[in-house]
C-alpha cells in the first residue's frame, strides 16, 4: 500500500472520528420503569425509557432532528429540535424533555402490546441525507414481558364452559360421577394448575387440568388455582360451589 494512500485513508478515518464519536446515546443498563410495575397486559399497561443524546449544533446540521426509536420496525421519532413539551396526556408519547446545552434528554412512552414482548428497542440518529449510513446507533435495552389477557373457565363433562368468577354454583346432580375441566388461557409457560374437591387433589402444568369427582355430591366446594413460575409469577384461585340432587 502506497505512502500516499495510506495518509489518504488515515484522514478520511480522522474526518469521520468526530461524527462517529460526538453523538452519544446514554440510557441506563435498565432504563425501563413500568405501570403497573409488574403484569403488564396487552392494550392495559404501559413501559417507558429515559436517556440522553449527546450531538452539537455542527452534528445537527448533518442530522434529520427525528431521532428514530425502533424495535424491528419504527416505533416513534423524539424531536429534538422542540425540547419545551411537558408531559403530553397520551400514553403513547415520544418526546425531548429538556435540553442542556449539547444533552437533548429523550423520553419514550407506550403502551403495552403483547406483539413487542421482549423486543430489543434501539435509537438511531438518521442522516438527513437518506443515502448515508445512520450517524449513531444504540441498543437501549429489552422491553417487559407483555402478557395477553388471562381468562379461565371450568367445563363441567360436556355443558358449555363457563367463565371463573368466584363463589358461582354449579349443578351436578345424577347419578354419573362429574369430570371438572380447569383452564386458563394466556398463561406463560412453566405454571401449575391445581383442582381440590374435597380431599381429591389434581395438578398439571401444561394445558387444562381434570378431576373426575365421585357421586353422591350434595354440596362440595371445589377450589381452582393456578400459579405462574415465569414472568411476574400471576397467582389467582377460584372457588366454585358444586350442588347434587
Ligand atoms: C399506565 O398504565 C397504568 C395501568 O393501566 C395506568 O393506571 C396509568 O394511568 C397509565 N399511565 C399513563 C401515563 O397513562
Ligand atoms: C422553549 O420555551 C422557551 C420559553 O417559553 C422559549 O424561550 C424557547 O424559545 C422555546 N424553545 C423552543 C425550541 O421552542
Ligand atoms: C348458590 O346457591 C345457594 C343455595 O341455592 C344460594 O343461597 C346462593 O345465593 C347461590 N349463590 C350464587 C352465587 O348464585
Ligand atoms: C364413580 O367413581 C367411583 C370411584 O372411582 C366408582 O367406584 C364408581 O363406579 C363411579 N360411578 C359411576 C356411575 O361411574
Amino acid at each position: 500500500m502506497g505512502a500516499a494512500r495510506q495518509i489518504l485513508l488515515l484522514g478520511i478515518f480522522f474526518c469521520l472520528l468526530p461524527g462517529v464519536f460526538g453523538q452519544t446515546f446514554n440510557f441506563a443498563a435498565d432504563p425501563f420503569t413500568f405501570d403497573p410495575s409488574c403484569g403488564l397486559e396487552n392494550l392495559n399497561g404501559n413501559w417507558s425509557a429515559q436517556g440522553t443524546l449527546t450531538i452539537t449544533a455542527a452534528e445537527l446540521v448533518d442530522a434529520n432532528p427525528q431521532i428514530s426509536i425502533q424495535t424491528t420496525s419504527e416505533l416513534c421519532t423524539v424531536d429534538i429540535s422542540n425540547c419545551n413539551v411537558t408531559s403530553p396526556s397520551t400514553i403513547d408519547a415520544c418526546y425531548c424533555t429538556g435540553r442542556t446545552g449539547d444533552v437533548y434528554t429523550l423520553f419514550v412512552r407506550r403502551r403495552a402490546r403483547s406483539s413487542q414482548s421482549g423486543a430489543s428497542l434501539t435509537a438511531v440518529v438518521i442522516p438527513s441525507d437518506p443515502f448515508l449510513a445512520n450517524l449513531a446507533k444504540t441498543d437501549i435495552g429489552t422491553l417487559p414481558l407483555i402478557y395477553n389477557t388471562l381468562s379461565a373457565s371450568l367445563q363441567v363433562d360436556e355443558d358449555p364452559p363457563i367463565d371463573l368468577p368466584t363463589n358461582q354454583n354449579v349443578s351436578v346432580s345424577g347419578s354419573e360421577n362429574v369430570t371438572l375441566k380447569f383452564c386458563v388461557a394466556n398463561l406463560l409457560p412453566g405454571y401449575t394448575l391445581t383442582i381440590n374437591v374435597a380431599g381429591q387433589t389434581n395438578t398439571n402444568t401444561d394445558g387444562c387440568l381434570e378431576l373426575t369427582v365421585t357421586q353422591p355430591i350434595t354440596v362440595e366446594t371445589a377450589t381452582l388455582s393456578f400459579v405462574e413460575t415465569d414472568g411476574c409469577g400471576r397467582t389467582d384461585s377460584f372457588m366454585v360451589t358444586l350442588r347434587g340432587g
